[in-house]
């Protein structure tokens, strides 16, 4: 499904306010996860800037036990102090990377901005070696947009 289809379903996600919003983030992570061939785990991490940790809100995908992950490290913890995209095209040559699956090959995430703040991140993992381009951090921000709207 192109982005522009899949923009179509967030909105519609987003707009069912009968649904508690932790589920339609839960469906947020599905429906990217169903519609991109690429995507192979989806989830969303919250930052708790008082003990400098993120905390895993939801996901689809492989469980993992990466659920409190400090500032700084892996990818993620990186993200959370950079406040910029992290795109990891081979998650071999990370050094600072945590690993939740073996299969996984490549690795992106995007801050959410609530009022100019990082207050958390979408992270996507790949078991495709170097599938993000340009338009998957475009898209992926635009959804980070329409999230921080619901928080
Ligand atoms: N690989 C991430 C950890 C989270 S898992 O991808 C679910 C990282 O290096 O921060």
């Amino acid at each position: 499904m192109a982005f522009e289809d899949l923009k179509k379903e967030v909105t519609s996600i987003i707009s069912n306010t009968e649904t508690p919003v932790k589920d339609r983030l839960t469906n947020i992570c599905e429906a990217l996860r169903s519609s991109i061939p690429y995507y192979n785990w989806v989830g969303f991490y919250f930052a708790n800037h008082e003990s400098q940790t993120l905390h895993l809100e939801t996901y689809v995908g492989t469980p993992t036990d990466h659920v409190v992950i400090p500032f700084g490290k892996g990818i993620c913890g990186q993200v959370a102090v950079s406040n910029e995209n992290f795109v990891v095209p081979d998650v071999a040559a990370q050094d600072n990377y945590i690993a939740c699956s073996i299969s996984v090959k490549s690795e992106i995430v995007v801050p959410i901005f609530k009022n100019g703040k990082n207050i958390g991140q979408i992270d996507i993992d790949s078991d495709t070696p170097d599938p993000f381009t340009k338009d998957d951090e475009f898209f992926l921000e635009w959804v980070n947009e329409q999230v921080a709207i619901l928080l």
